[in-house]
């Protein structure tokens, strides 16, 4: 046998054995960094190491100091699992070694990326004119986004900011909702518009936008703006009023771009696509696919409305780039040049799962939701959120408790949850995004998750003692 094939095999089996008995490993990674450190951190060799030892040391290694993300009891941040069609894809993919910028460096890549450019605009529900790039997540696609609104808004204020930059141009208002993610004060960073410039707009108890007072604010902006609101909060899962947002923006003429990591699949289930309305009458969006699509890690998406702003936000030239003009060149969509041809997992994902099984997956997250907060509410403790999608929010009593509370559940093992800040409270969050995360999983982790409350409360000092 080769020694590629060598290395495949041994890559294959250590993958396989991870991922079969991930189920039931401590879900924190064994390891700390000090320990995978000092086995790891060794001076470069001269001469190198054969290849098979070196495989060996990084499937020793992945056993001792990966956090089982790929689990079913992982629940920190908004972490999607890997389907095991999106692994064994993305596996060709290195495979393949495709660069996926432009047609003429991969037709497969190119063709994938297209047909999945189409699924992805068709369960959105926005018009075949939309144009589409595939990022590496959230953050960066919303600042694909937000570099297309740049363009707009100036262009229609007599600027041509690609060839020109900011200084001397019209000043661009952006507006955002208290709550939205920090990437979009981090876009607004690299973009120049500076992140305090930021005019932020009140929000409700779940962080919701308040349609009016964007409202108020638009009236008393003059020049270009744009608006950034969110479909499905990072801590509560809520959505920001879209239709009435985008009737508000259109009024003004302010470009709306919706940031939707994880909610804006919320639009391809029936059951849960009422949250997402009126996010084809926006100007951009933003979403994630390694988050709740279950693909691994990298991939975002962006959609624009105006294709021809996307471009010119983001296209590149260069004499020895060779282009077809009738060809779509992925590239142009997006703000890398060399690319891993990420679509392609997304192409597999969708291709199995099909609308149903989609909607399937994203409802029977919501499902598991609904059910940790009743069961921890039956527990004793407080639910912070309305619980409208696939994010808990917990206190179990003062910040203090509530941390001790997540740190013991994050040393327990059972599941792992973290920590986070809501209203001014700590609180404990849980986000199932996860294909992998049955009912058992649920039950597992609500009784380990009561049992440490229950101890780290038990040992709280009695009211005044
Ligand atoms: C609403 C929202 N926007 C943006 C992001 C950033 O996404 P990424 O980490 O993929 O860059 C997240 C991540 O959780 C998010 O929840």
């Amino acid at each position: 046998m080769s020694v590629r094939n060598v290395l495949l095999d041994e890559a294959r089996k250590a993958a396989g054995e991870y991922l079969e008995s991930i189920a039931h490993r401590r879900v924190a990674a064994p390891a700390a960094a000090d320990t995978l450190r000092a086995e790891l951190s060794i001076p470069l060799s001269e001469a190198g190491e054969p290849p098979e030892g070196v495989l060996g040391v990084l499937a020793q290694a992945g056993r001792l100091g990966t956090t089982a993300t790929q689990g079913p009891r992982y629940f920190g941040f908004v972490t999607g699992g890997s389907l095991p069609v999106a692994t064994a894809a993305d596996w060709l993919v290195s495979a393949w070694d495709q660069n996926g910028a432009l047609h003429v460096m991969s037709p497969l890549s190119a063709v994938l990326e297209d047909v999945t450019a189409g699924w992805v605009r068709t369960l959105l529900g926005v018009g075949p004119k939309w144009s589409v790039g595939f990022v590496t997540g959230g953050h960066m696609a919303n600042f694909t986004a937000m570099a297309a609104a740049r363009r707009h808004v100036l262009l229609r204020h007599g600027w041509d900011v690609e060839k020109d930059g900011l200084a001397g141009a019209p000043e661009v208002t952006l507006l955002a909702g208290q709550e939205a993610h920090y990437t979009i004060a981090t876009a607004a960073r690299l973009l120049g518009f500076g992140s305090e410039r930021i005019v932020r707009i009140p929000t409700d108890n779940q962080g919701r936008m308040d349609a009016d007072a964007l409202y108020q604010s638009l009236q008393t902006t003059n020049g270009p703006a744009i608006v950034c609101a969110q479909a499905g909060n990072v801590n509560s899962g809520a959505f920001d009023p879209i239709d009435q947002l985008a009737e508000i923006c259109g009024e003004r003429g302010a470009w709306l771009h919706v940031d939707g990591a994880f909610g804006l699949w919320a639009a391809a289930s029936p059951a849960l696509q009422h949250l997402a309305t009126g996010i084809a009458r926006a100007d951009s969006l933003a979403t994630d696919a390694h988050k709740w699509l279950n693909v691994p890690y990298d991939c975002g998406v962006v959609l624009c409305a105006h294709p021809e702003a996307h471009r010119s936000a983001m296209t590149m030239e260069a004499s020895y780039i060779e282009t077809t003009s009738f060809e779509r060149d992925a590239h142009a969509y997006v703000p890398e040049e060399s690319r891993r041809a990420r679509a392609i997992p997304v192409y597999a994902v969708l291709r199995t799962l099909g609308k149903s099984g989609l909607a399937a997956l994203l409802e029977t997250c919501c499902r598991h939701a609904r059910r940790f907060a009743e069961g921890l509410a039956e527990g004793g403790f407080e639910i912070l959120n309305d619980v409208v999608l696939n994010q808990v929010l917990v206190s179990f009593g003062d910040d203090d408790t509530t941390r001790r509370v997540f740190r013991g559940v994050q040393e327990d093992g059972t599941c792992w949850c973290g920590g986070t800040t809501w209203k001014g409270r700590a609180a404990m969050r849980i986000s199932v995004s996860s294909w992998a995360t049955g009912d058992e999983d649920v039950e597992l982790s609500l009784s380990a998750i009561t049992t440490v409350a229950r101890q780290v409360r038990g040992r709280e000092p009695a009211p005044g003692a």
